[in-house]
């Protein structure tokens, strides 16, 4: 195991908007550690988003590295950082993205049918996972038949199934009661100390922030560590 699952050298992104050239990061630089939890705190629109998506391998920095469980995506074309991402990172939404034909149990299998593996050890290791999210008596219910939380905890037993090395995780409780959101988050926690996985957190939920290990704030581009 490399000494840090995702890293982050110079990294400078700006947006051109027109004739415009927007300043979002700038000269940002962060390790990740195994089973570090962090959070990425910052008023609305100073790039919190952006800097997930970058680390996350999802966009491409304007300027410096970004660095996955040792590989610089700077080496890697799109289908080799695709391969990473689904090998290393598992990611969590505000909206859940699940997909409603299918139920819960088939759409938490479905990143691990995809890596290739036999459908009857997915839907096994689906199980086990909607077990641990306390979804156990709802894993042939359809997304649309699910409360919000509930349709956030199968997302996460989605984005935990291949074993990830890091969840990145975007407001993902942002549309949820205070208290859905604390008990979704402490799970998840739960879970990833369980799981030896690291997590790095955007959220504007202050009881949340003050749970983890690192808060980092960004502001005028730059990341403050607290
Ligand atoms: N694809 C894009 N094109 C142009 N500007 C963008 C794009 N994505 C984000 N931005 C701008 O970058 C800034 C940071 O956005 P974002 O990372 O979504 O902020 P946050 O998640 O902190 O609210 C905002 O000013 C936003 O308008
Ligand atoms: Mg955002």
């Amino acid at each position: 195991m490399p000494q840090n699952i995702i890293e982050c050298k110079n990294l400078y992104k700006e947006f051109k908007q027109g004739n415009k050239i927007i300043k979002v990061l700038n000269d940002i630089n962060l390790s990740v550690k195994a089973g570090e939890q962090i959070a990425i705190i910052g008023s609305s629109g100073v790039g919190k988003s952006t800097l997930l998506q970058l680390l996350g391998g999802l966009d491409d920095a304007s300027a410096g590295e970004v660095i996955i469980y040792g590989s610089n995506l700077k080496n890697l074309n799109q289908k080799e950082k695709g391969d990473l991402r689904n090998k290393y990172l598992g990611f969590v939404y505000q909206f859940h993205h699940l997909l409603n034909e299918f139920t819960a149990l088939e759409n938490v299998a479905m990143p691990l049918l995809i890596a290739g593996h036999p459908p009857k050890h997915c839907k096994q290791k689906a199980k086990e996972l909607l077990k641990q999210v306390f979804l156990a008596d709802r894993v042939e219910h359809k997304p649309t038949q699910l409360s919000g939380g509930e349709r956030q905890r199968v997302a996460i037993a989605r984005a935990l199934i291949c074993r990830p090395a890091c969840i990145l995780a975007d407001e993902a409780t942002g549309n949820l009661d205070e208290k859905t959101a604390l008990d979704i988050m402490e799970l998840l926690f739960d879970l990833n100390k369980k799981h030896q996985t690291a997590g790095i957190f955007v959220t504007h939920d202050k009881n949340i922030a003050c749970k983890m290990q690192r808060q980092l704030l960004i502001k005028n581009a730059t990341l403050i560590e607290n």
